[in-house]
């Protein structure tokens, strides 16, 4: 099916960028595993875990995440509420009545789920929750500016076990992710230089996810 790729990439012009992004950076990442989706990314994390998603939405990532992951203990946090476009520049940024809509349903999804813990706040605040070293592994998908995401690094870093890890969506810089405003490259990049983490996979997609491991222990 690989004539069917190409094709594909010769007619759409984001997948054609999205192309040449993941090239460069395999260029820049030697080290870095390329893996296929999110289901492997899920595949390659350990099972039976405790973990969190922080951005849910309708939860299709989170039920991905209990088939796949089967974890002890999942935490969903999610603000589910609308933002000033200014602060929150997405898609997913719902009016109030919509975004009631979308969270009762996550409810009554994961109702049956004992090991799932709904959490309908900020996810700054969220993280006030959770003791340290509380995580296995995180997955980090609200508010994606570069101010945000830098903000959830640096909150949930503490709460992630010593050997975990920390995941997110869209680390992307195409055209598309401009006009979103994503600042995801430049807050992981940061965060890995700051304190101390590597980006040790990244899925081959329009809008890759990427997982960080720390390598070296911050004073
Ligand atoms: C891209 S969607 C999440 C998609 C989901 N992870 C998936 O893959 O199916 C982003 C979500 O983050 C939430 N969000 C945005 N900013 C947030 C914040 N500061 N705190 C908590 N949630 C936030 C939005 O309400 C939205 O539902």
């Amino acid at each position: 099916m690989e004539w069917k790729r190409k094709r594909n990439r010769r007619r759409n012009p984001l997948l054609r960028e999205a192309f040449k992004m993941m090239k460069a950076f395999r260029e820049e990442m030697p080290h870095c595993l390329f893996i296929t989706n999110r289901t492997a990314l899920l595949q390659n994390l350990p099972q039976n875990s405790v973990c969190a998603e922080i951005g849910v939405f309708n939860g299709s990532f989170s039920k991905e995440i209990l088939n796949i992951s089967k974890p002890s203990k999942l935490h969903l946090i999610d603000c589910w509420e609308h933002q000033d476009q200014n602060i929150y520049h997405c898609g997913h940024n719902k009016t109030n009545k919509e975004f009631e809509k979308v969270y009762k349903q996550v409810c009554q999804t994961f109702s049956q789920y004992k090991q799932v813990q709904i959490h309908k706040e900020m996810s700054i605040n969220a993280a006030k929750n959770f003791n340290n070293e509380y995580f296995d592994w995180i997955y980090v998908d609200g508010n994606h500016s570069y101010e945000c995401v830098k903000a959830d690094l640096l909150a949930y870093e503490p709460k992630v076990k010593a050997g975990g890890t920390i995941c997110g969506h869209d680390y992307a810089n195409h055209s598309l992710a401009i006009d979103h405003h994503y600042g995801v490259i430049r807050a992981v990049n940061e965060f890995c230089e700051e304190r101390g983490w590597n980006i040790v996979s990244l899925t081959d997609q329009p809008f890759p996810s990427y997982t960080l491991k720390k390598y070296k222990d911050i004073p």
